[in-house]
């Protein structure tokens, strides 16, 4: 009866980690549950974010700024970029689809590697672009030279996560400098850097690719989240960093009033909370540590990882399932991997150290079960 259109029909939804609510009543489960599953900040809001969301939560009968003037301005400054190179959506999750929407016609095509974000995939096949998924080496770091070579004259985007997720890898950055270089300036890169403060962090070859843009490479876009590293997922904020000509073209395409108020307050607290992130990084990396240390413990292999989780092989798909499952029984909800075409693979977000530990203890009961049994 409804005519939706075709490419539409054959889209997989995304299906998000399971949320906490929803595993109690499912299960029934009494007490505390550990949600590793998503990549949130396992600190909890920052505190400035709450009292910022305090002290504006009686604005919420107006309509919100709806150029984000003041975090425009904020995120410019922080970056050492002019204003009107950068834009604020709900979530970059957003921007991913406005660059979408701004560039992609029909039949163009879409370049990105195998196993990485599901809002990749979703948006070529949402505004019916032809696919050219490369695919992902044993080393689970990112094919550069295989995204080059599946440009062709009908590509107008390149997507590419730097840390990436699920795996965690990351492009170097003389990698991803010689990359940029090779990449024809007609192409927009969408260089999404949801996790780029951990990769700083953790990795000393890691390096964003704004110097880029700033150097002239104009088709390098950056896109940038307080999800992760702010604690604000929530809330739904995310940017976009590119060469102004696309930003303005990108306003066109922008829903009205995309980003709310409180979450326009809260990022702008969140952005002077550097204590905040630093208390963050510090539980990542010590938190990265012991889950490292832990799964081989338990005889498991783990993908280095620039990012806050932790990738590893679990053997096959069914014993993947059936480890995911066991751990849902326990309160553990982790990410198994079969939307990501990883379905032999869990994925871990580091928590605090003693969800961590909950996590291992509960992990090591489910290997002596599979073990009994
Ligand atoms: C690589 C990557 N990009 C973007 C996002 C989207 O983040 P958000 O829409 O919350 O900003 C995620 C979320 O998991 C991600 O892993």
């Amino acid at each position: 009866m409804f005519r939706v259109r075709q490419n539409v029909l054959g889209i997989n939804p995304y299906k998000p980690g399971k949320p906490t609510e929803e595993l109690r009543r499912e299960l029934g489960l009494e007490g505390e549950i550990v949600k590793l599953a998503s990549n949130e900040n396992p600190l909890g809001p920052p505190p400035r974010v709450m009292s910022a969301l305090r002290a504006h939560v009686g604005e919420v009968h107006l309509y919100p700024d709806n150029s984000c003037y003041y975090l425009t301005q904020a995120l410019a400054e922080h970056h050492g970029v002019d204003p009107d190179m950068v834009i604020v959506d709900r979530g970059s999750s957003g921007v991913i689809e406005m660059l979408a929407k701004l560039l992609v016609d029909p039949g163009d095509e879409v370049v990105y590697s195998d196993k990485s974000f599901l809002m990749y995939p979703l948006m070529a096949q949402t505004f019916a672009a032809a696919h050219r998924k490369v695919p992902l080496p044993p080393d689970y770091v990112i094919d550069l030279d295989g995204l080059l070579a599946a440009v062709s004259p009908r590509t107008k985007l390149v997507y590419l996560a730097n840390p990436n997720n699920p795996t965690g890898t990351h492009n170097d950055a003389a990698s991803l400098a010689r990359f940029i270089e090779a990449l024809p300036e007609e192409v927009v890169l969408a260089l999404d850097e949801a996790y780029a403060l951990f990769g700083e962090d953790l990795t000393p070859d890691y390096e964003s690719g704004l110097k880029h843009l700033l150097g002239g490479r104009r088709n390098v876009f950056i896109l940038r989240t307080f999800s992760k590293s702010h604690a604000m997922a929530g809330l739904r904020v995310g940017y976009g960093i590119g060469d102004p000509e696309l930003v303005a073209q990108m306003h066109k395409v922008r829903a009205p009033f995309n980003v709310v108020s409180l979450a326009q307050e809260a990022a702008l607290a969140a952005l002077e909370d550097d204590d905040f992130v630093a208390q963050t990084l510090e539980v990542t990396r010590e938190g990265m540590k012991r889950l490292h240390e832990g799964l081989r413990g338990l005889g498991f292999e783990t993908v280095p990882s620039a990012a806050n989780f932790i990738l590893f092989p679990a053997g096959t798909a069914e014993r993947a399932a059936a480890l995911s499952d066991g751990l849902l029984r326990r309160g553990v909800i982790v990410r198994p991997m079969t939307a990501f075409g990883l379905p032999d693979h869990i994925r871990v977000t580091v928590g605090l150290d003693w969800q961590n530990e909950v996590f291992l203890e509960k992990l090591s009961l489910v290997l002596a079960t599979e073990k009994a049994g």
